[in-house]
């Protein structure tokens, strides 16, 4: 029996009207499920590294030795008895995010980005009670979101107050930079824009938009949602080919020295924008997505061989360096 493959379904839509083969998909230099996990992942992947990333309490703390800036933590709770605390800090603060610690894809994210009365109130509107909150928490706790199901922590973050220069391009949420960094070279790039339906969130799973990003000018390539190419944002209805990230260069440098900070070679790696602090690490990845190709219009196999393909003196690069290299090659 085959297994149902969301993403060779999204590469048939994507090239629509014509099925196609492992084969062609090659040939466009797409890379598919097995060669990332096999060729890439477990090649150049520590499995020792992982924790630093699968756990974002601990890419916090290594981020913060590395002096890569990070959005403000400003409670943990590890156990039910730290419901109390937990408590204390939300009742302070109008906007704050509550996430499991070792969750992805935007599963078990709480975004609050206001107060009315006692209720707290979610981007989309919709209100939720103290006792709501803290069911989220202690459903986080028992490891309803975590990678295979473990007991997990709560981290509870400051709201990322982003860059106004996106505001009309993220709904309801707060949009992120996804970056593929293959042994230190950001290899490519996408912005990954909030809508209603994502929730406060910009993974792509959960509905936002992905817009794929050129490496060189941080200007908008090619748009997607749900594997189909759109033109404009879906709720803003304004159009991404204007669209250039703000503070580009800073951005892309912070991606490519999570190099670096984790320690491996296939990395992704997401930034958001802050008004006041510039480019900040949400989160890294050791497994990143594959559809940042559909977003990008065009496949990483060919990107990474040519990383691959390089004298081992280039892997003596500092940061600065492979950006420059990554910019003029990609
Ligand atoms: N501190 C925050 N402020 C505002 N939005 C956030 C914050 N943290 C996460 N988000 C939203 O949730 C999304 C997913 O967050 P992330 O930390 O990357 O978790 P995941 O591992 O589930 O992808 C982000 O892209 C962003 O839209
Ligand atoms: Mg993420």
């Amino acid at each position: 029996m085959t297994r149902h493959n969301p993403w060779k379904q999204r590469i048939k839509e994507f090239f629509s009207s014509w099925l196609v083969s492992p084969a062609e998909l090659r040939s466009y230099g797409v890379l598919g499920m097995n060669a990332r996990n096999i060729r890439y992942i477990a090649h150049y992947n520590d499995r020792t590294r992982y924790p630093v990333v699968d756990d974002k309490f601990k890419t916090k703390l290594a981020a913060r030795k590395a002096n890569i800036p990070v959005p403000e933590l400003l409670a943990t709770m590890d156990s039910q008895a730290g419901r109390k605390a937990l408590l204390h800090t939300i009742e302070q603060c109008e906007k704050f995010v509550i996430k499991p610690a070792r969750g992805s894809g935007g599963k078990g994210i709480l975004v609050i980005n206001g107060r009315d009365g006692d209720l707290y109130v979610k981007p989309s509107g919709v209100r939720v009670t103290t006792e709501d909150v803290l069911r989220h928490a202690s459903n986080i706790l028992s490891g309803l979101y975590s990678l295979g199901g473990k007991p997990d922590r709560v981290l509870v973050e400051a709201m990322i107050d982003f860059d106004p220069a996106l505001a009309d391009y993220s709904f309801e949420g707060v949009p992120d930079i996804r970056i593929i960094v293959f042994r230190g070279f950001p290899v490519m790039a996408m912005l990954r824009c909030s809508t209603h339906a994502s929730d406060g969130k910009a993974n792509l799973h959960q509905g936002a938009v992905g817009v794929g990003v050129d490496l060189a000018s941080g200007r908008a390539i090619h748009a997607v949602r749900h594997g189909y190419r759109v033109d404009r944002h879906p709720d803003t209805e304004m159009p991404f080919d204007k669209l250039v990230v703000p503070d580009w260069s800073r951005v892309i440098r912070l991606a490519a020295s999570c190099y670096e900070m984790t320690g491996l070679g296939y990395l992704g790696c997401d930034i958001v924008l802050d008004r006041k602090r510039g480019p900040l690490l949400l989160e890294a990845n050791a497994r990143p997505g594959l559809a940042i190709q559909i977003a990008n219009g065009g496949g990483l196999r060919g990107r990474l061989k040519m990383i691959e393909s390089l004298e081992p003196e280039q892997f003596e690069k500092n940061v600065e360096e492979r950006v420059r290299y990554s910019q003029l090659i990609f």
